[in-house]
């Protein structure tokens, strides 16, 4: 076998890290589920979701894929030999292949704004609402929706064959520094629209009966998303990491830029959102809707638009090649195939999966699973159901299978100053899994309409409520416990 890859850098790990997470989810995904679900109010429950589940969880994946040095169904392999565990990571493998084959419909959308924006197509259009609707024009067009589709998992599969260093991390490294840059310039004018106000108490001010069942459910699996958990996509870069490497800081370091990042985007597109008076719940095509109207009423609009929309391209990209490296070093490391091979039949397995996806829009929207298009579908179990469900048996697999001590002993490995182990695994055992099973139970049964369920999950959520409220006090207490015990040890090292 060849010697494994590591990455050059800790400062490319986290761009590469932090690339991978930053993405579609932040920019496209996480304004359009949150103008479909009220606002503020659903924003505070995403960000509590990343503290409170995504980083113990994040943590989790890289410290058992440097453990490992394996991917993601390898990795369960050497941690329980023996055991069938690494169904888990087979799980992973496959909701990746999901994801990456609609992940890239959608980045096909951003690669053919970029070129339209280039050539001017909105430029000459004549009112906000016209330039909104060109999306369903745009969208509804076969060839592009899957010409674009294609191009962009092309792109994704030449970086990948190139491997982690020459490849994944030097790009990052140049492209997501500058795409925060434009992100500020688009917020800048977004906010000093005329009307803008409406849309920033939006975006900022929480309403909480607005907030459904299936709001909670839609704000768990953004964060599961958005931060790349629960299919060992995390598993598989922790792995190309070194014993030198610091996984807390870098763990913490990684959900912080991504959820400032989604916040952000949220500045750049509801004030612009409201300003034109375009509804904030209009889906997927939101952000294409509002921020083409943002850069035709700003100056230097022409400049902006291709180059941010290139960003976009690179933000996809960077994500887009976590995805297919998850699938790739799957059948490098346990089935031993070329690298080579690899990408090129599983990239083009992902494009021939998401043609109904791109088709979505145009031919087949008439097309219903379980009263959802087929790009809905798809996007829906992936992320509210299969993501969470990969995370919750992380979480298990790590606090109870591994174990509390192997797992602590092995983020100590490069941070020896690792007090927040105990807080960590407590979360882990007590927190996570329930947190996790809970939302998504109650996710489950929002879907159906009869009355007996509705009753059944009422009587169900009085009762746990009381839990809940254990729950709460357990994280304050771990919280105290913690402020207290970092105190004692910077006291010691005095
Ligand atoms: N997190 C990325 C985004 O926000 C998408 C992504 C990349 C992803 N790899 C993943 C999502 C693995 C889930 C699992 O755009």
């Amino acid at each position: 076998m060849e010697k494994r890859e590591h990455w050059k850098s800790k400062f490319g790990f986290i761009l590469a890290a932090t690339g991978g997470a930053i993405g579609l989810g932040n920019i496209w995904r996480f304004p359009y589920i949150t103008g479909k679900n009220g606002g503020a109010a659903f924003v505070l429950i995403y960000i509590g979701c990343c503290i409170i589940v995504g980083i113990p969880l994040i943590l989790a994946e890289l410290s058992l894929g440097r453990r490992s040095q394996r991917d993601a169904v390898g990795t369960f392999k050497v941690v329980k030999p023996g055991t069938r565990w690494f169904w888990i990571g087979g799980m992973g493998v496959a909701t990746g292949y999901l994801i990456l084959s609609y992940y890239s419909v959608v980045a096909g959308w951003t690669i053919g704004y970029f070129f339209e924006s280039l050539l001017g197509t909105f430029r000459k259009m004549g009112s906000p609402q016209a330039v909104a609707s060109y999306f369903d024009t745009f969208s509804a067009s076969p060839l592009k929706a899957i010409g674009f589709h294609g191009f962009f998992i092309a792109l994704c599969m030449i970086i990948v064959i190139r491997g982690i260093q020459g490849g994944i991390e030097r790009a990052c490294k140049l492209l997501m520094p500058t795409l925060l840059g434009i992100l500020l310039i688009c917020i800048i004018r977004s906010i000093t629209l005329e009307g803008s106000l409406a849309g920033l108490s939006f975006f900022i001010k929480p309403d909480f009966s607005k907030l459904s069942t299936q709001a909670i459910f839609e704000a768990l699996g953004q964060s599961f998303f958005t931060l790349s958990l629960g299919m060992g996509a995390v598993i598989t870069y922790g792995s190309y990491l070194t014993k030198k490497d610091n996984l807390a800081s870098s763990g913490v370091m990684i959900t912080f830029l991504d959820t400032l990042i989604a916040i952000l985007a949220g500045f750049a597109i509801f004030p612009a959102i409201f300003a034109f008076g375009l509804p904030p719940d209009q889906g997927p095509g939101l952000v294409f809707r509002s921020l083409t109207n943002v850069f035709n009423a700003m100056p230097g609009g022409v400049v902006f638009a291709p180059l941010f929309f290139f960003l976009l391209i690179i933000a996809a990209v960077t994500s887009g090649i976590s995805l297919l490296e998850v699938i790739t070093a799957y059948f490098v490391d346990e089935r031993g195939w070329s690298r080579r091979k690899t990408v090129l039949t599983m990239g083009t397995a992902a494009f021939l999966l998401g043609i109904p996806a791109a088709l979505s829009f145009g031919r087949l929207q008439g097309i219903s699973i379980l009263g959802k298009t087929p790009f809905s579908f798809v996007e829906s179990l992936t992320a509210n159901y299969m993501l969470p469900l990969g995370g919750l048996m992380i979480s298990v697999f790590v606090a109870y299978i591994w174990g509390r001590r192997k797992a602590i002993d092995e983020v100590k490995v490069g941070n020896p100053a690792f007090i927040t182990g105990r807080i960590w695994v407590f979360l882990l055992r007590y927190i996570c899994p329930f947190i996790v099973a809970q939302i998504l139970l109650f996710g489950v049964l929002s879907e159906f309409t009869s009355p007996r369920v509705t009753s059944f999950a009422n009587t169900l959520r009085s009762y746990l409520s009381i839990i809940d409220i254990v729950i709460a006090a357990g994280v304050i207490i771990g919280g105290a416990i913690y402020i207290i015990s970092i105190k004692r040890a910077k006291r010691k090292e005095e």
